[in-house]
Protein backbone atom coordinates (compact mmCIF):
# COMPACT_ATOMS: atom_id res chain seq x y z
CA UNK A 1 0.00 0.00 0.00
CA UNK A 2 1.37 3.50 -1.08
CA UNK A 3 2.07 6.44 2.00
CA UNK A 4 2.07 9.98 0.93
CA UNK A 5 5.13 11.45 1.31
CA UNK A 6 3.49 13.76 3.91
CA UNK A 7 3.65 11.09 6.45
CA UNK A 8 6.96 10.72 6.03
CA UNK A 9 7.55 12.75 9.14
CA UNK A 10 5.22 11.13 11.38
CA UNK A 11 6.76 7.56 10.15
CA UNK A 12 10.42 7.48 11.50
CA UNK A 13 11.57 3.82 11.94
CA UNK A 14 8.96 1.96 9.71
CA UNK A 15 9.45 0.10 6.38
CA UNK A 16 6.95 1.61 3.84
CA UNK A 17 5.85 2.32 0.10
CA UNK A 18 6.07 5.11 -1.84
CA UNK A 19 5.74 6.17 -5.35
CA UNK A 20 6.30 9.52 -7.22
CA UNK A 21 8.83 11.29 -9.92
CA UNK A 22 12.56 11.84 -9.59
CA UNK A 23 12.33 15.60 -8.71
CA UNK A 24 16.60 15.69 -8.18
CA UNK A 25 19.18 13.29 -8.65
CA UNK A 26 22.83 13.39 -7.20
CA UNK A 27 25.20 10.96 -8.24
CA UNK A 28 28.14 10.48 -5.75
CA UNK A 29 29.70 7.06 -7.12
CA UNK A 30 28.47 4.55 -4.76
CA UNK A 31 25.80 6.27 -3.23
CA UNK A 32 22.75 7.83 -5.12
CA UNK A 33 21.14 10.08 -3.86
CA UNK A 34 17.05 11.59 -5.49
CA UNK A 35 14.79 13.96 -4.59
CA UNK A 36 11.31 11.87 -4.67
CA UNK A 37 7.99 14.17 -5.52
CA UNK A 38 4.21 12.98 -5.22
CA UNK A 39 1.58 15.79 -5.02
CA UNK A 40 1.89 15.64 -1.28
CA UNK A 41 5.61 16.88 -1.11
CA UNK A 42 9.32 15.85 -1.23
CA UNK A 43 11.53 13.64 0.72
CA UNK A 44 15.40 12.56 0.11
CA UNK A 45 16.06 9.28 -0.93
CA UNK A 46 19.70 7.08 -0.83
CA UNK A 47 20.07 4.14 -2.26
CA UNK A 48 23.27 2.15 -1.56
CA UNK A 49 25.32 0.01 -4.02
CA UNK A 50 22.54 -2.99 -3.33
CA UNK A 51 20.25 -1.38 -5.67
CA UNK A 52 22.34 -1.10 -9.14
CA UNK A 53 19.44 0.00 -10.78
CA UNK A 54 19.20 3.68 -9.23
CA UNK A 55 22.52 4.20 -11.82
CA UNK A 56 19.65 4.24 -14.56
CA UNK A 57 17.27 6.88 -12.75
CA UNK A 58 17.04 10.22 -14.49
CA UNK A 59 14.80 13.31 -13.29
CA UNK A 60 10.86 12.68 -13.90
CA UNK A 61 11.13 9.36 -13.74
CA UNK A 62 7.95 7.41 -12.33
CA UNK A 63 9.33 4.94 -9.77
CA UNK A 64 8.33 3.16 -6.72
CA UNK A 65 10.08 2.29 -3.86
CA UNK A 66 10.18 0.79 -0.01
CA UNK A 67 11.93 2.67 2.15
CA UNK A 68 13.11 2.99 5.80
CA UNK A 69 12.04 5.87 7.23
CA UNK A 70 15.14 7.68 8.97
CA UNK A 71 16.11 10.42 10.90
CA UNK A 72 18.75 12.33 9.48
CA UNK A 73 22.15 13.27 10.94
CA UNK A 74 21.45 16.90 13.24
CA UNK A 75 24.36 18.18 10.51
CA UNK A 76 22.17 17.32 7.46
CA UNK A 77 19.12 18.49 8.29
CA UNK A 78 17.29 20.70 6.05
CA UNK A 79 15.29 23.27 8.13
CA UNK A 80 13.24 24.75 5.39
CA UNK A 81 11.93 21.31 3.68
CA UNK A 82 8.79 19.46 5.42
CA UNK A 83 10.51 16.57 5.54
CA UNK A 84 14.06 17.87 6.10
CA UNK A 85 14.61 16.10 9.23
CA UNK A 86 13.92 12.67 7.56
CA UNK A 87 14.77 10.43 4.69
CA UNK A 88 14.29 7.31 2.98
CA UNK A 89 16.80 4.10 2.52
CA UNK A 90 16.04 2.83 -0.17
CA UNK A 91 15.14 -1.11 -0.18
CA UNK A 92 13.95 -1.83 -3.23
CA UNK A 93 13.25 0.14 -6.52
CA UNK A 94 10.58 -0.59 -9.26
CA UNK A 95 10.78 1.84 -12.51
CA UNK A 96 7.33 2.07 -13.41
CA UNK A 97 7.80 4.76 -16.15
CA UNK A 98 11.10 6.20 -17.40
CA UNK A 99 10.93 10.31 -18.85
CA UNK A 100 12.62 11.33 -21.54
CA UNK A 101 14.55 14.82 -20.69
CA UNK A 102 11.79 17.52 -20.08
CA UNK A 103 11.48 20.68 -22.41
CA UNK A 104 11.12 22.46 -19.79
CA UNK A 105 12.30 22.81 -15.94
CA UNK A 106 9.92 21.50 -13.28
CA UNK A 107 11.22 22.36 -10.24
CA UNK A 108 11.42 26.54 -10.72
CA UNK A 109 8.66 28.66 -10.68
CA UNK A 110 8.17 29.04 -14.26
CA UNK A 111 8.28 32.93 -14.26
CA UNK A 112 11.35 32.66 -16.96
CA UNK A 113 9.81 29.92 -19.59
CA UNK A 114 8.01 31.16 -22.66
CA UNK A 115 4.60 31.03 -22.08
CA UNK A 116 3.81 29.39 -25.01
CA UNK A 117 6.48 26.09 -24.65
CA UNK A 118 4.48 25.95 -20.96
CA UNK A 119 1.14 25.78 -22.69
CA UNK A 120 2.20 23.32 -24.94
CA UNK A 121 3.57 21.30 -21.80
CA UNK A 122 1.02 21.88 -20.02
CA UNK A 123 0.79 18.52 -18.24
CA UNK A 124 4.74 19.22 -17.52
CA UNK A 125 4.29 22.79 -16.60
CA UNK A 126 1.27 21.47 -13.90
CA UNK A 127 3.83 19.39 -12.63
CA UNK A 128 5.70 22.64 -10.91
CA UNK A 129 5.01 23.38 -7.32
CA UNK A 130 3.43 26.83 -7.55
CA UNK A 131 1.02 25.45 -10.22
CA UNK A 132 0.26 22.43 -8.35
CA UNK A 133 -0.63 24.61 -5.19
CA UNK A 134 -2.99 26.86 -7.35
CA UNK A 135 -4.95 24.12 -8.25
CA UNK A 136 -5.42 22.65 -4.92
CA UNK A 137 -6.13 26.00 -3.54
CA UNK A 138 -8.70 26.39 -6.10
CA UNK A 139 -10.39 22.95 -4.96
CA UNK A 140 -10.47 24.64 -1.63
CA UNK A 141 -12.27 27.74 -2.74
CA UNK A 142 -14.50 26.24 -3.95
CA UNK A 143 -15.29 23.33 -2.00
CA UNK A 144 -15.64 26.18 0.61
CA UNK A 145 -17.88 27.76 -1.30
CA UNK A 146 -20.16 24.49 -1.69
CA UNK A 147 -19.86 23.84 2.12
CA UNK A 148 -20.84 27.74 3.00
CA UNK A 149 -24.08 27.78 0.27
CA UNK A 150 -25.19 24.13 0.42
CA UNK A 151 -24.77 23.45 4.32
CA UNK A 152 -24.89 26.46 5.73
CA UNK A 153 -27.47 28.67 3.47
CA UNK A 154 -29.56 26.13 2.01
CA UNK A 155 -28.40 27.18 -1.93
CA UNK A 156 -29.09 24.18 -4.81
CA UNK A 157 -26.28 23.95 -7.15
CA UNK A 158 -28.03 23.36 -10.60
CA UNK A 159 -26.47 22.38 -13.79
CA UNK A 160 -27.52 24.51 -16.74
CA UNK A 161 -27.29 23.60 -20.74
CA UNK A 162 -23.91 24.86 -22.52
CA UNK A 163 -25.40 24.40 -25.69
CA UNK A 164 -28.31 27.35 -25.50
CA UNK A 165 -29.11 30.31 -27.64
CA UNK A 166 -27.36 33.21 -28.75
CA UNK A 167 -28.04 36.34 -26.33
CA UNK A 168 -27.06 39.77 -26.49
CA UNK A 169 -24.92 39.51 -23.23
CA UNK A 170 -22.48 42.27 -24.09
CA UNK A 171 -19.70 40.09 -25.55
CA UNK A 172 -20.07 37.74 -29.40
CA UNK A 173 -20.87 34.34 -28.87
CA UNK A 174 -19.22 31.35 -29.80
CA UNK A 175 -21.74 29.58 -32.21
CA UNK A 176 -22.34 25.26 -32.40
CA UNK A 177 -24.06 24.54 -35.94
CA UNK A 178 -27.03 22.40 -35.49
CA UNK A 179 -26.05 19.47 -37.68
CA UNK A 180 -30.35 18.11 -37.46
CA UNK A 181 -31.02 21.44 -38.10
CA UNK A 182 -29.00 22.85 -41.09
CA UNK A 183 -28.43 26.62 -41.02
CA UNK A 184 -29.16 26.77 -37.43
CA UNK A 185 -27.29 27.14 -34.15
CA UNK A 186 -26.40 27.12 -30.79
CA UNK A 187 -24.33 28.87 -28.50
CA UNK A 188 -22.75 28.71 -25.77
CA UNK A 189 -23.95 30.19 -22.86
CA UNK A 190 -22.03 33.84 -22.00
CA UNK A 191 -23.06 32.87 -18.28
CA UNK A 192 -26.88 30.98 -17.11
CA UNK A 193 -28.38 34.73 -16.80
CA UNK A 194 -31.37 33.38 -18.03
CA UNK A 195 -31.35 29.65 -16.82
CA UNK A 196 -30.42 30.99 -13.57
CA UNK A 197 -34.09 33.06 -13.52
CA UNK A 198 -35.87 30.67 -14.98
CA UNK A 199 -34.65 28.67 -11.93
CA UNK A 200 -36.37 31.69 -9.46
CA UNK A 201 -39.34 31.43 -11.53
CA UNK A 202 -39.76 27.38 -11.12
CA UNK A 203 -39.25 27.84 -7.48
CA UNK A 204 -35.56 26.96 -6.40
CA UNK A 205 -35.23 30.06 -4.19
CA UNK A 206 -31.80 29.94 -3.64
CA UNK A 207 -29.47 28.52 -6.88
CA UNK A 208 -25.60 28.28 -7.48
CA UNK A 209 -23.41 27.09 -10.05
CA UNK A 210 -20.00 26.65 -10.61
CA UNK A 211 -20.33 27.60 -14.45
CA UNK A 212 -18.09 27.85 -17.43
CA UNK A 213 -18.93 30.84 -19.34
CA UNK A 214 -17.95 31.83 -22.98
CA UNK A 215 -17.29 34.79 -24.36
CA UNK A 216 -15.67 35.07 -28.20
CA UNK A 217 -13.83 38.11 -26.76
CA UNK A 218 -10.06 39.63 -27.56
CA UNK A 219 -8.03 38.11 -24.15
CA UNK A 220 -5.96 39.83 -21.49
CA UNK A 221 -4.65 38.77 -18.55
CA UNK A 222 -7.99 38.73 -16.78
CA UNK A 223 -9.87 37.28 -19.27
CA UNK A 224 -10.18 34.37 -20.77
CA UNK A 225 -12.78 33.13 -23.78
CA UNK A 226 -13.63 30.15 -21.66
CA UNK A 227 -13.78 31.12 -17.44
CA UNK A 228 -15.41 30.25 -14.29
CA UNK A 229 -18.32 31.69 -12.63
CA UNK A 230 -19.82 31.20 -9.27
CA UNK A 231 -22.76 31.81 -10.39
CA UNK A 232 -26.20 32.21 -7.89
CA UNK A 233 -29.49 33.61 -7.64
CA UNK A 234 -31.91 34.18 -4.46
CA UNK A 235 -35.88 34.93 -4.72
CA UNK A 236 -37.82 37.15 -2.30
CA UNK A 237 -34.44 39.33 -1.83
CA UNK A 238 -33.05 43.01 -2.19
CA UNK A 239 -29.96 44.28 -2.93
CA UNK A 240 -29.61 43.94 0.33
CA UNK A 241 -29.87 40.68 1.14
CA UNK A 242 -27.79 39.72 -2.13
CA UNK A 243 -24.30 41.99 -1.11
CA UNK A 244 -24.88 40.76 2.64
CA UNK A 245 -24.61 37.06 1.54
CA UNK A 246 -21.78 37.44 -0.83
CA UNK A 247 -19.84 39.73 1.53
CA UNK A 248 -20.41 37.28 4.27
CA UNK A 249 -19.11 34.56 1.99
CA UNK A 250 -16.15 36.18 0.78
CA UNK A 251 -15.19 37.32 4.69
CA UNK A 252 -15.23 33.89 5.72
CA UNK A 253 -13.57 32.09 2.75
CA UNK A 254 -10.75 34.21 3.30
CA UNK A 255 -10.39 34.39 7.04
CA UNK A 256 -10.26 30.90 6.84
CA UNK A 257 -8.65 29.75 3.96
CA UNK A 258 -6.62 32.88 3.18
CA UNK A 259 -5.64 33.71 7.41
CA UNK A 260 -2.40 35.65 6.59
CA UNK A 261 -4.27 38.20 4.23
CA UNK A 262 -5.97 41.26 5.89
CA UNK A 263 -9.12 42.55 4.54
CA UNK A 264 -8.63 46.39 4.40
CA UNK A 265 -11.80 47.73 5.33
CA UNK A 266 -14.99 45.02 6.68
CA UNK A 267 -18.16 45.86 6.18
CA UNK A 268 -16.66 46.47 2.34
CA UNK A 269 -16.97 50.42 1.66
CA UNK A 270 -19.23 51.32 -0.94
CA UNK A 271 -18.94 53.88 -3.53
CA UNK A 272 -21.68 54.67 -6.37
CA UNK A 273 -20.88 54.89 -10.01
CA UNK A 274 -20.80 58.55 -9.72
CA UNK A 275 -17.78 58.91 -6.40
CA UNK A 276 -16.11 56.08 -8.08
CA UNK A 277 -15.80 57.63 -11.41
CA UNK A 278 -15.70 61.20 -10.38
CA UNK A 279 -13.11 60.25 -7.23
CA UNK A 280 -10.73 57.58 -8.97
CA UNK A 281 -11.09 58.46 -12.81
CA UNK A 282 -12.25 54.51 -12.59
CA UNK A 283 -15.39 52.34 -11.79
CA UNK A 284 -12.90 49.63 -9.65
CA UNK A 285 -10.87 51.57 -8.08
CA UNK A 286 -7.96 50.15 -6.38
CA UNK A 287 -8.36 51.96 -2.36
CA UNK A 288 -5.48 49.65 -1.19
CA UNK A 289 -3.65 51.82 1.19
CA UNK A 290 -0.64 50.07 0.73
CA UNK A 291 0.36 48.73 -3.20
CA UNK A 292 3.39 46.99 -2.06
CA UNK A 293 1.88 44.46 0.68
CA UNK A 294 0.71 41.25 -1.20
CA UNK A 295 -1.40 40.43 1.58
CA UNK A 296 -3.79 43.70 1.37
CA UNK A 297 -7.24 43.05 0.22
CA UNK A 298 -9.40 45.82 -0.42
CA UNK A 299 -12.70 44.99 -1.26
CA UNK A 300 -15.90 47.77 -2.51
CA UNK A 301 -18.92 47.81 -3.70
CA UNK A 302 -19.97 50.11 -6.34
CA UNK A 303 -23.60 50.74 -6.56
CA UNK A 304 -25.81 53.17 -8.44
CA UNK A 305 -24.78 52.60 -12.39
CA UNK A 306 -26.43 54.51 -15.21
CA UNK A 307 -28.67 51.70 -16.81
CA UNK A 308 -28.35 53.13 -20.14
CA UNK A 309 -25.54 54.06 -22.49
CA UNK A 310 -25.57 55.58 -25.67
CA UNK A 311 -23.65 53.31 -28.18
CA UNK A 312 -22.41 54.23 -31.99
CA UNK A 313 -24.91 52.38 -35.06
CA UNK A 314 -22.32 50.20 -35.13
CA UNK A 315 -23.43 48.22 -32.12
CA UNK A 316 -27.83 48.97 -32.88
CA UNK A 317 -29.74 48.21 -35.53
CA UNK A 318 -30.44 51.31 -35.86
CA UNK A 319 -28.86 54.05 -37.92
CA UNK A 320 -28.85 57.06 -35.32
CA UNK A 321 -27.36 56.91 -31.74
CA UNK A 322 -29.13 54.18 -30.01
CA UNK A 323 -29.58 53.36 -25.96
CA UNK A 324 -27.96 50.34 -25.01
CA UNK A 325 -27.60 48.89 -21.29
CA UNK A 326 -24.46 49.31 -19.15
CA UNK A 327 -24.30 45.57 -17.97
CA UNK A 328 -27.42 43.45 -18.28
CA UNK A 329 -30.44 44.15 -20.05
CA UNK A 330 -32.60 41.69 -17.35
CA UNK A 331 -31.84 44.06 -14.60
CA UNK A 332 -34.30 46.26 -12.55
CA UNK A 333 -33.77 49.96 -12.12
CA UNK A 334 -33.56 50.93 -8.99
CA UNK A 335 -37.23 50.99 -7.55
CA UNK A 336 -37.52 54.76 -7.73
CA UNK A 337 -36.57 54.53 -11.60
CA UNK A 338 -39.42 51.96 -12.24
CA UNK A 339 -41.76 54.39 -14.17
CA UNK A 340 -39.32 56.11 -15.50
CA UNK A 341 -38.03 53.32 -17.27
CA UNK A 342 -41.77 51.75 -18.35
CA UNK A 343 -42.69 55.25 -19.67
CA UNK A 344 -39.55 55.40 -21.29
CA UNK A 345 -38.78 58.85 -19.79
CA UNK A 346 -35.51 60.35 -18.73
CA UNK A 347 -33.68 57.24 -19.58
CA UNK A 348 -30.00 58.64 -19.09
CA UNK A 349 -31.02 59.32 -15.45
CA UNK A 350 -32.49 55.90 -14.90
CA UNK A 351 -29.91 53.86 -12.36
CA UNK A 352 -30.07 50.41 -12.02
CA UNK A 353 -29.96 47.59 -9.20
CA UNK A 354 -26.62 46.40 -10.58
CA UNK A 355 -23.61 46.50 -7.97
CA UNK A 356 -20.25 45.14 -8.58
CA UNK A 357 -17.39 44.33 -6.50
CA UNK A 358 -13.93 45.37 -7.03
CA UNK A 359 -11.01 43.73 -5.15
CA UNK A 360 -7.71 45.63 -5.77
CA UNK A 361 -8.71 47.39 -8.69
CA UNK A 362 -9.91 44.14 -10.09
CA UNK A 363 -14.11 43.47 -11.00
CA UNK A 364 -14.23 40.23 -9.26
CA UNK A 365 -18.12 40.15 -9.76
CA UNK A 366 -21.17 41.33 -10.85
CA UNK A 367 -24.73 40.98 -10.13
CA UNK A 368 -27.97 42.96 -9.74
CA UNK A 369 -31.90 42.25 -8.72
CA UNK A 370 -33.63 41.36 -11.83
CA UNK A 371 -36.96 42.66 -13.49
CA UNK A 372 -39.62 40.05 -12.11
CA UNK A 373 -42.41 41.98 -14.67
CA UNK A 374 -42.59 41.47 -17.86
CA UNK A 375 -43.70 44.75 -18.69
CA UNK A 376 -40.21 46.41 -17.02
CA UNK A 377 -38.46 43.67 -18.97
CA UNK A 378 -39.94 44.62 -22.45
CA UNK A 379 -39.87 48.45 -20.86
CA UNK A 380 -35.88 47.68 -21.24
CA UNK A 381 -35.80 45.97 -24.99
CA UNK A 382 -37.87 48.87 -26.28
CA UNK A 383 -35.47 51.92 -24.98
CA UNK A 384 -32.94 49.28 -27.43
CA UNK A 385 -34.92 50.41 -29.92
CA UNK A 386 -35.86 46.61 -30.29
CA UNK A 387 -39.27 46.12 -32.56
CA UNK A 388 -42.13 43.71 -30.97
CA UNK A 389 -41.13 40.92 -33.03
CA UNK A 390 -37.73 41.09 -32.45
CA UNK A 391 -38.27 40.97 -28.58
CA UNK A 392 -40.76 38.01 -29.10
CA UNK A 393 -38.26 35.95 -30.89
CA UNK A 394 -34.78 36.47 -28.68
CA UNK A 395 -36.87 37.00 -25.15
CA UNK A 396 -40.26 35.56 -25.81
CA UNK A 397 -39.85 32.74 -23.56
CA UNK A 398 -38.09 35.34 -20.67
CA UNK A 399 -41.44 37.32 -21.04
CA UNK A 400 -43.98 34.60 -20.31
CA UNK A 401 -41.80 32.97 -18.13
CA UNK A 402 -42.17 35.84 -15.80
CA UNK A 403 -45.75 36.18 -16.88
CA UNK A 404 -46.45 32.88 -14.43
CA UNK A 405 -45.86 34.52 -10.94
CA UNK A 406 -42.55 35.31 -11.10
CA UNK A 407 -41.04 36.09 -7.32
CA UNK A 408 -39.14 38.82 -6.72
CA UNK A 409 -35.13 37.77 -7.39
CA UNK A 410 -31.55 38.65 -8.06
CA UNK A 411 -28.49 37.30 -8.01
CA UNK A 412 -24.53 37.89 -8.59
CA UNK A 413 -21.42 36.07 -10.30
CA UNK A 414 -17.98 36.29 -9.20
CA UNK A 415 -15.05 35.43 -11.66
CA UNK A 416 -14.07 32.83 -9.80
CA UNK A 417 -10.91 32.38 -11.83
CA UNK A 418 -10.25 36.35 -11.05
CA UNK A 419 -10.63 36.20 -7.41
CA UNK A 420 -8.40 32.73 -7.22
CA UNK A 421 -5.77 34.54 -8.83
CA UNK A 422 -5.55 37.53 -6.44
CA UNK A 423 -6.07 35.16 -3.41
CA UNK A 424 -3.10 33.07 -4.68
CA UNK A 425 -0.90 36.36 -5.82
CA UNK A 426 -0.84 35.80 -9.36
CA UNK A 427 -0.18 37.82 -12.02
CA UNK A 428 -3.08 36.62 -14.24
CA UNK A 429 -5.97 34.16 -14.60
CA UNK A 430 -4.09 31.95 -16.62
CA UNK A 431 -1.36 30.63 -13.71
CA UNK A 432 -4.74 29.64 -11.92
CA UNK A 433 -6.59 27.55 -15.06
CA UNK A 434 -5.18 23.68 -15.70
CA UNK A 435 -5.43 24.10 -19.34
CA UNK A 436 -6.49 27.91 -20.23
CA UNK A 437 -5.96 29.37 -23.91
CA UNK A 438 -2.89 31.41 -24.69
CA UNK A 439 -3.32 35.66 -25.16
CA UNK A 440 -4.42 35.21 -28.58
CA UNK A 441 -6.82 32.40 -27.85
CA UNK A 442 -4.89 29.29 -28.72
CA UNK A 443 -4.30 25.81 -26.76
CA UNK A 444 -0.95 25.26 -28.45
CA UNK A 445 -0.80 21.87 -26.45
CA UNK A 446 -4.06 20.43 -27.99
CA UNK A 447 -3.46 22.32 -31.23
CA UNK A 448 -7.34 24.36 -30.88
CA UNK A 449 -8.28 25.77 -32.87
CA UNK A 450 -8.10 23.01 -35.43
CA UNK A 451 -9.21 22.47 -39.27
CA UNK A 452 -11.92 19.62 -39.57
CA UNK A 453 -12.22 16.58 -41.87
CA UNK A 454 -14.61 18.03 -45.16
CA UNK A 455 -16.97 15.58 -44.60
CA UNK A 456 -17.72 17.11 -40.68
CA UNK A 457 -18.34 20.53 -42.41
CA UNK A 458 -20.33 18.57 -45.49
CA UNK A 459 -22.73 16.88 -42.96
CA UNK A 460 -23.06 20.63 -41.45
CA UNK A 461 -23.91 22.14 -44.30
CA UNK A 462 -20.92 24.30 -44.01
CA UNK A 463 -18.65 25.89 -46.53
CA UNK A 464 -15.46 27.61 -45.65
CA UNK A 465 -14.53 31.17 -47.38
CA UNK A 466 -10.95 31.37 -47.86
CA UNK A 467 -10.24 34.80 -47.15
P1 LIG B 1 -20.49 39.67 -15.69
O1 LIG B 1 -20.52 39.69 -17.17
O2 LIG B 1 -20.16 40.95 -14.98
O3 LIG B 1 -21.93 39.25 -15.12
O4 LIG B 1 -19.53 38.52 -15.21
C1 LIG B 1 -19.34 38.26 -13.82
C2 LIG B 1 -17.86 38.22 -13.49
O5 LIG B 1 -17.19 37.27 -14.30
C3 LIG B 1 -15.84 37.70 -14.51
N1 LIG B 1 -15.56 37.71 -15.97
C4 LIG B 1 -14.51 37.11 -16.55
N2 LIG B 1 -13.48 36.42 -16.03
C5 LIG B 1 -12.56 35.90 -16.89
N3 LIG B 1 -12.63 36.03 -18.22
C6 LIG B 1 -13.64 36.72 -18.81
N4 LIG B 1 -13.71 36.82 -20.14
C7 LIG B 1 -14.64 37.31 -17.96
N5 LIG B 1 -15.77 38.02 -18.17
C8 LIG B 1 -16.31 38.26 -16.96
C9 LIG B 1 -15.69 39.07 -13.91
C10 LIG B 1 -17.12 39.53 -13.76
O6 LIG B 1 -17.29 40.42 -12.68
N6 LIG B 1 -24.84 37.10 -15.63
C11 LIG B 1 -24.10 38.20 -15.01
C12 LIG B 1 -24.06 38.08 -13.51
C13 LIG B 1 -25.34 38.47 -12.82
O7 LIG B 1 -25.91 39.54 -13.13
O8 LIG B 1 -25.75 37.70 -11.91
C14 LIG B 1 -22.67 38.19 -15.56
O9 LIG B 1 -22.23 37.29 -16.22
O10 LIG B 1 -15.08 38.94 -12.64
Amino acid sequence: MRTPISEVKNSEGKELEFSGWVHARRDHGKIIFIDLRDRSGLVQVVFTPSIPEAKDLRLEYAIKITGLVKARPASMVSAEQPNGAFELEAKTLEILNASLATPISVDTDGMEIDEEVRMKYRYLDLRRERLKNNLLARNKVIKFVRDFLIDKNEFVEVETPILTKSTPEGARDYLVPSRIYPGKFYALPQSPQQYKQLLMVAGLEKYFQIARCFRDEDTRGDRQPEFTQLDLEMSFVEREDVIALNEALLIELIEKLYPEKKIQEKPFPRLTYKEATEKYGIDRPDLRTDKNDPNLLAFCWIIDFPFFEKVDAAHSEASVKEWTFTHNPFSAPKPEFMEDLLAEKNIGDILTTQYDVVLNGLEIGGGSIRNHKPEALKAVFKIMGFEDARIESNFGHMLQALSFGAPPHGGIAWGLDRLVSLLQNEPNIREVIAFPKTGDGRDPMMDSPSTVDEKQLKELGIKIEKK
